[in-house]
């Protein structure tokens, strides 16, 4: 479960929100709307621990500090952020991995096409030219490095917001897939993206508001 009880954030001096509760319930899927600037991206950012409350805590599947948060959730960051690592490295983070579970989730990632193009395949070395990489293919890597952690809550941040309408929906229709058991927030500005959610909120003057 997720529980966000009265807290606020500023990052200077205006607060982004104040006094915003939000209860998420384990396995349920809640979408989070909301025009450009309205602090999405924060909320999502507090919720993976990154963000601090200004007041009041915040509880993520029992953890309550930013070190126990982060290894209870899968983030999909807005701009996705890569490591000089090889694109192997920068999906499992260093961490062991099972040939056939990586194979699966370059599939369903839509990355295979692409790392299939390159000489050293998945370990291409990215290093300083991780900035080289297209908006959508370091958008993929970030969703694929979501599904290798396999946390019991993603949180996605505009996850698809590079890549064309036929990518962006298959890719989502995995990441569903992956998360049919797993709590999810989704903060998106495509509403149709967030078809069956349980819940949708708008964001609108620092508060939520179920639309
Ligand atoms: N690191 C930061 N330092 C200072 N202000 C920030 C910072 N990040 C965001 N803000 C401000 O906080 C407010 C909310 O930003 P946020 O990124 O959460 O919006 P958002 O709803 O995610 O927008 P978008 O839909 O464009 O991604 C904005 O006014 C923004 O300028
Ligand atoms: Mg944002």
């Amino acid at each position: 479960m997720i529980k966000l009880e009265n807290v606020s954030f500023k990052y200077e001096n205006a607060y982004v929100f104040e006094n915003l509760s939000l209860t998420v319930k384990d396995g349920e899927k809640v979408g989070i709307i909301g025009e450009s600037g309205c602090g999405k991206s924060t909320l999502l950012k507090m919720i993976a621990g990154l963000n601090i409350p200004t007041s009041e805590e915040i509880n993520v599947d029992g953890e309550k500090d930013p070190e126990g948060i982060i290894k209870k959730v899968s983030v999909v960051m807005q701009s996705p952020m890569l490591l000089p690592l090889s694109i192997i490295d920068n999906i499992t983070m260093g961490h062991d991995h099972d040939e056939e579970r990586i194979e699966k989730i370059i599939e369903a990632a839509n990355l295979k096409k692409w790392t299939d193009s390159l000489p050293d395949g998945l370990n291409t070395y990215l290093g300083d030219r991780a900035d080289e990489l297209s908006g959508g293919q370091a958008q993929r890597i970030a969703i694929a490095r979501a599904m290798f952690k396999d946390a019991g809550i993603l949180l996605l941040d505009e996850p698809t917001s590079a890549l064309d309408g036929e990518n962006a929906a298959s890719v989502l229709e995995a990441i569903n897939r992956f998360t049919s058991d797993k709590t999810v927030i989704h903060v998106t500005h495509r509403r149709e993206h967030l078809n069956g959610y349980d819940r949708i909120f708008m964001m609108k003057d620092g508060k939520l508001i179920e639309a």
